[in-house]
């Protein structure tokens, strides 16, 4: 089976696309064939060794799949031959079959396409752990989006409108911005000029944002957070924009705001239960039609290389799918 590989940690020039030994369930574990596959920023720092986590080499990258079932191992209960399922495996989609762990695999409804299950686990259930669990978001709150258009952002901005968030979308270009409008966001804002603290206080009738959700950090953060409305709530997603902002602490007390860790990963791994239950409320929101995941763009698994340099230009919007 043809597997995308990479070997060198040298960023996605180097990965190769080679036949390699088709995998076998173990206990616990189904093999899935592999019917498409996401991309996440984590996948653009994992080439490169970067990522928190190490995978053993050679590895594939893309951590999201949606598949069909092949075989079970041993003691697996939960899922049968033939199920569609999607899930995360930190890494290893970018390739036709993987074996994969069935504890946390999810069934997809009927009518709900592989491309779009696929990009559903990490950035909709961030969002949905980071709105509701973490952020306490509450209807008619205006929640402002750094790193809107992206993957994470794009499923926050449309989260947030379903749970009744006022959205404001914060993105580079009018083009990305669009893309927010179309999925909900109420107010846009162009970050790359103008002056970030004074728009969000503008869209906002001049109280502040109750809610950020940054996944960009770097210079927007400290803007961001002097814009927090009284009792704010500034969720630290992630840093695409590369540096880890540093905070003055009088920030918080002057408004009796709070910074809230959002880690989506290790809250999936330390309540396994409650992240079921949220993936399946996301799954069902969009076979209902509530939820419309934007996919980007289509690679073919030859083209795994091309569909990661799309995330490393700053290129895509919502979700870049790799098909096997
Ligand atoms: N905490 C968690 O559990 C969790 C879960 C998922 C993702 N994340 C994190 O969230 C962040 C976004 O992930 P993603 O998968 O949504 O990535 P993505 O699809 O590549 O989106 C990243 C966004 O960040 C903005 N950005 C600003 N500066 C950038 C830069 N120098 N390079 C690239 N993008 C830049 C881009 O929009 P503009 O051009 O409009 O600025 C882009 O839309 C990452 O840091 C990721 O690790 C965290």
């Amino acid at each position: 089976m043809k597997a995308a590989l990479c070997k060198t940690l040298t960023g996605p020039d180097d990965i190769v696309i080679e036949d390699i030994a088709e995998p076998v369930a173990g206990p616990g574990e189904a093999v899935i064939r592999v019917k498409a596959a996401a991309l996440n920023f984590l996948d653009t720092l994992a080439v490169r060794g970067k990522y928190q986590f190490k995978p053993p080499m050679p590895f594939s990258p893309a951590s999201e799949f949606a598949g069909v079932i092949e075989s079970v191992g041993a003691g697996v209960t939960n899922v049968k031959v033939g199920d569609r399922v999607f899930g995360s495996a930190g890494h290893g989609a970018a390739r036709e079959k993987m074996a994969v762990k069935t504890e946390n695999l999810i069934i997809i409804p009927a009518g709900v396409s592989d491309e779009v299950a696929a990009g559903v686990t990490v950035t909709y259930g961030t969002a949905l752990h980071g709105l509701k669990d973490r952020g306490k978001l509450k209807k008619g709150e205006n929640v402002v989006i750094l790193g809107a258009s992206g993957g994470a952002g794009l499923a926050a901005v449309e989260l947030a409108k379903l749970m009744g968030g006022r959205v404001i979308a914060c993105a580079s270009t009018e083009e990305k911005l669009a893309v927010c409008k179309e999925r909900g966001a109420d107010g846009l804002i162009n970050y790359s000029s103008g002056d970030l603290k004074d728009d969000i206080r503008k869209h906002t009738g001049g109280n502040g944002a109750d809610i950020v959700y940054d996944c960009v950090g770097d210079k927007y953060a400290e803007p961001a957070i002097r814009a927090l409305n009284w009792d704010g709530r500034f969720l630290v997603v992630g840093f695409a924009g590369g540096q880890i902002p540093k905070i003055p602490l009088n920030l918080l007390l002057l408004k009796n705001s709070s910074l809230v860790g959002v880690f989506w990963g290790a809250h999936a791994a330390r309540d396994p239960e409650e992240n079921r239950a949220n993936l399946r409320q996301l799954i069902g929101w969009v076979a209902e039609g509530k939820l419309k995941p934007h996919i980007h763009k289509i690679f073919p698994l030859a083209q795994t290389a091309d569909a990661i340099r799309e995330l490393d230009r700053r290129a895509s919007t919502g979700k870049v799918i790799i098909k096997p």
